[in-house]
């Protein structure tokens, strides 16, 4: 089984005061400590995102296939899932404050038509 990381524990590995040099990409953990001189983008580039999600800067990049192969050997595991992911509405945007779902109205009490309680 992969190993799991907070994103905290993944923060604190940012290249910073010799910390190593993780970055997220697509929900995996990597570890490119080793690899950072050899980026042929140079090294800065990742540091930049050391710690964090590289996901769209990696993407946004346009790297090769062979680029996105080479990124495979550095996975060291995944990336623990948000505990309290925020709410999501039906177009899969995050709720606004006040755009949360209303209560359903509720059905008409019997006592207001006298207790009588017709089945047709
Ligand atoms: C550890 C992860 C990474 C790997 C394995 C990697 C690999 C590579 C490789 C092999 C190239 C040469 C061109 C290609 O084959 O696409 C490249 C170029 C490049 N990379 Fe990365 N890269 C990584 C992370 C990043 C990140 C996070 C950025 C952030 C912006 C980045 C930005 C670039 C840029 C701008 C180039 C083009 C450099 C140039 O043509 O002068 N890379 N990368």
């Amino acid at each position: 089984m992969s190993q799991i990381y907070q994103k905290s524990e993944v923060a604190e590995r940012n290249g910073k005061n010799g910390q190593p040099v993780w970055m997220i990409y697509k929900g995996n953990v990597y570890d490119v400590t080793n690899f950072i001189k050899d980026h042929p983008g140079g090294p800065e580039l990742i540091l930049e995102v050391a710690g964090k999600d590289a996901t769209k800067a990696f993407n946004n990049a346009g790297h090769s296939p062979d680029a996105v192969q080479q990124l495979k050997q550095y996975k060291i595991g995944e990336v623990a899932i948000d505990a309290q992911p925020k709410p999501q509405t039906a177009n899969g945007k995050s709720a606004e404050p006040g755009q949360t779902k209303q209560p359903l109205p509720q059905p008409q009490q019997a006592e207001k038509s006298g207790g009588f309680l017709c089945c047709c």
